[in-house]
């Protein structure tokens, strides 16, 4: 497994596109967890050649301090990826991919002015900056997400659209601690206290899940809000029950579209998001 910090070593590991060999390519800011490692493992299946970026983007952060507190941990970060069998590993300084700030502005219409988008002004602007700077550096076949950033998914399959770049995106299941807690990097910043009581977040989902055919839309979102509000640790910032390809929000359940029902959720200072196809 290699390990370089610059764009110019990195692409000089990188098969000639006449080889036909099929890179892979998973894009990450570190604090690994069995969530980034499964699209990892997916990749190493499917490809010849696969590279992984470990690289907080500041351009996504809105917030200074949630950049600030984001967690770090490359040792242990590279130990798990050399387990993995990935063969590039990509952790370059801010400026090594800003050697000018980066000015683009991206439009995905009303996919950003609902849930993160709404929430996190800039946010998707800068995941689109720098996603679409790493595919143009690590030129990739396939490139793997999470569907635990649900929307983030349906940003970038938009920009790629938009770019008309030759990447097949591939979705990843949400993987989850045995409470049903969805990783995240950001569990890492929880209490033990607060990572029980965050449980509920999932387990209110998966119960909401069952009672789709029983309650409305709007109840079924009231119904979440109140449950996990009722947990002193947990404050709900929105959930939203949408259609998963528009995102827009659903007032009725109609047996054609797929709904999502998509939740953020302060616990303590930390801020989780979850989601569940229904
Ligand atoms: P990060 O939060 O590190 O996540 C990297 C990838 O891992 C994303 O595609 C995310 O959806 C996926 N992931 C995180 N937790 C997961 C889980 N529990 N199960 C399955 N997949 C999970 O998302 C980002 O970084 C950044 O926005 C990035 C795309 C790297 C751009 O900076």
């Amino acid at each position: 497994m290699l390990i370089t910090a610059t764009i110019s070593e990195l692409k000089s590991h990188l098969p000639m596109p006449s080889s036909g060999k099929q890179i892979g390519f998973v894009p990450t800011m570190g604090a690994l967890h069995r969530g980034h490692i499964s699209l990892v493992e997916q990749a190493v299946n499917e490809n010849d050649t696969v590279v992984v970026s470990v690289f907080v983007n500041p351009t996504q952060f809105n917030d200074p301090k949630d950049l600030e507190r984001y967690p770090r941990n490359l040792e242990a970060d590279l130990r798990l990826l050399e387990e993995t069998g990935c063969h590039l590993v990509f952790v370059p300084a801010v400026n090594e991919v800003y050697p000018e700030p980066d000015t683009r502005k991206f439009n995905f219409g009303d996919l950003e002015t609902v849930m993160e988008g709404k929430h996190r002004p800039g946010h998707f602007n800068g995941v689109a900056q720098v996603v679409s700077k790493l595919f143009d550096i690590v030129q990739p076949h396939r490139a793997y997400f999470g569907l635990k950033d649900f929307q983030q998914l349906a940003i970038i399959k938009n920009m790629v659209a938009q770019l008309q770049l030759p990447v097949e995106i591939v979705s990843c299941p949400i993987i989850r601690e045995e409470s049903g807690l969805a990783m995240s990097s950001r569990n890492e910043l929880l209490t033990a206290d607060e990572r029980k009581n965050a449980a509920l977040i999932s387990q209110t989902l998966f119960e909401a899940k069952k009672l789709i055919t029983e309650k409305s839309v709007p109840t079924l979102a009231e119904w979440i809000t109140e449950t996990i509000n009722k947990n002193p640790f947990l404050c709900v910032e929105y959930v939203e029950i949408v259609d998963s390809s528009t995102l827009q929000p659903v007032e009725n359940r109609n047996s054609n579209e797929e709904i999502v029902c998509c939740v953020a959720v302060f616990c303590g200072k930390i801020r989780l998001i979850d989601n569940i196809v229904f």
